[in-house]
């Protein structure tokens, strides 16, 4: 007998034969003569019905068939006369694999708030919420993989263990085998490093980068998309201790060349998303953001406004707008920032390019004015920076000045430096946060619901 998925069987146009389906209850239902049972296997929002004739089961194994048991059914497909589905299942054998308390089990029958489910985020891919938005999750992270391979970009693995502080935001989380409640310390008593596993003391990374232009600036094109993990205390609905992150870093790529890349790359996304997750996407729709669809259609077919972070700022402060922090040229955008001109001035995305160097990292290439550099980031409505990226300093010079400026240490970053020293060229890239793409294209307000086991301050149990 054929065990097939869920997905495949409400699709099959194969009914009247026998059919193995395997899955966890979601509802059970019926009258004294009948039972029907919504059982969903995680491959689609769909459950499938099976119905169950009493008569020829025993009542203890109708008993433990309840919300979030896990059974195997072995019967007939057959074409249902109930509305609203094509196929169900006419049992003739029944085997419970597992049973749920429906006295302890936390998913009953109703819906429950996305509050109540971060609580037991490590049930809650069991619903068709998280089923759906999970299921996104996948197919955006295939789409990632082939939007590069086609294109001619090599997946590189930058290191998660590093000394360096890419951003150079300080908020890095260490990594450390020394006791630092009783740490050896040096004659001066600070803490003695040396006797640490690697000698020094080292962080998860915030960002694949600097390690990612070595790739470019040696196979020409790579991607990176892995972790990255920043320990900012930032309790918003758009941060978390550890995302992933996706780095294409481009040798011969000028600023120019890098939004290109950066809006091609989000629209081949979200027309992916169109195209293989409709089903996911219509439930989302439907559940949570009537808007979704459209947005997604909206943003696939029109041009990203391109603009300088310099009339952005004019037009920020010309908008008569009260924002609860104040902007002015030279300070860091905010999301409501962001929101305002993505979502009211131009309503569509921005690409803001040319920053402040102050408020920018120490690998950004310098513009000529001696006070901007080529940063760029892509701002979406709903969710402000989507992309953070920039053409970087090619210049050996200019970059060691800058890093000296900044009181940065040149001798840990010698070999980021010797890549401007032997055969330096022009070369860009960005950094699209996975989860807020999926924010986007989900429809998900919290970040915390688009990733399997969020983490967050205060929040790393499970
Ligand atoms: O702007 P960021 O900090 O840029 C970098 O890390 C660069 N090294 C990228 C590059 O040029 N290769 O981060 C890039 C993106 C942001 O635009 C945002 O989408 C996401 O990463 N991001 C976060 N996502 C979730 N939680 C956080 N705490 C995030 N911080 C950044
Ligand atoms: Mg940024």
């Amino acid at each position: 007998m054929k065990t097939l998925r869920i997905v495949e069987l409400i699709k099959s146009d194969a009914v009247d034969c026998d059919v193995t389906v395997k899955g966890w209850v979601r509802t059970k239902r019926g009258n004294k003569n009948v039972a029907f049972i919504a059982l969903n296997d995680g491959s689609c929002v769909a459950s499938i019905q099976v119905v169950v004739e009493l008569a020829k089961f025993d009542d203890e194994t109708m008993r433990q068939i309840a919300t979030g048991a896990c059974i195997r059914v072995d019967g007939r497909l057959v074409k249902s006369p109930g509305e609203g589905q094509g196929v169900e299942v006419q049992a003739s054998s029944i085997e419970i694999y597992g049973t749920a308390d429906p006295a302890t089990y936390p998913l009953q029958k109703k819906g429950h708030s996305l509050e109540f489910l971060r609580d037991i985020a490590y049930l809650r891919p069991r619903t068709n919420t998280f089923g759906a938005v999970l299921r996104i999750r996948h197919a955006m992270a295939f789409a990632i993989h082939k939007f590069f391979n086609d294109r001619g970009f090599y997946y590189w693995n930058s290191p998660l263990i590093t000394a360096s502080d890419c951003e150079g935001a300080g908020a890095m989380f260490q990594v450390t085998t020394l006791d630092l409640n009783n740490p050896p310390r040096t004659e001066d008593g600070r803490i003695d490093y040396s006797q640490d596993f690697f000698g020094k003391p080292c962080n998860l990374t915030v960002s694949g980068q600097l390690e990612g232009e070595l790739g470019a600036l040696s196979l020409g094109r790579i991607y990176t998309f892995g972790p990255t993990f920043r320990a900012e205390n930032s309790n918003t609905p758009r941060h978390l201790s550890e995302f992933w992150m996706i780095e294409p870093e481009m040798a011969f790529y000028e600023l120019e060349d890098n939004m290109e890349l950066a809006e091609e790359f989000l629209k081949y996304l979200i027309g992916y998303a169109l195209e293989n997750c409709r089903e996911d996407l219509e439930f989302m729709c439907k559940m949570w953001d009537k808007e979704l669809i459209e947005r997604l259609e909206f943003v696939l077919h029109n041009d990203f406004k391109r603009l300088d972070y310099t009339e952005g700022i004019e037009i920020l402060k010309v908008s008569g707008r009260k924002f609860e922090f104040p902007c002015d040229w030279g300070c860091d955008l905010q999301s409501e920032h962001e929101r305002y001109l993505v979502e009211e001035h131009f309503k569509r995305p921005v690409i803001l390019v040319n920053y402040p160097k102050e408020i920018k990292a120490f690998y950004m290439k310098q513009n000529d004015d001696g006070r901007t550099v080529r940063a760029m980031d892509v701002l979406f409505p709903k969710i402000g920076e989507i992309i953070g990226g920039s053409e970087r300093e090619a210049d050996y010079g200019k970059l060691c000045a800058r890093i000296k400026e900044l009181n940065m240490n040149e001798r840990e970053l010698w070999w980021y430096l010797d890549t401007r020293r032997w055969g330096s060229a022009p070369h860009s890239g960005f950094g699209l946060g996975f989860e807020r793409l999926l924010l986007f294209v989900t429809g998900m307000g919290n970040i915390r619901d688009v990733i399997p086991f969020p983490r967050t301050p205060q929040h790393a149990e499970f």
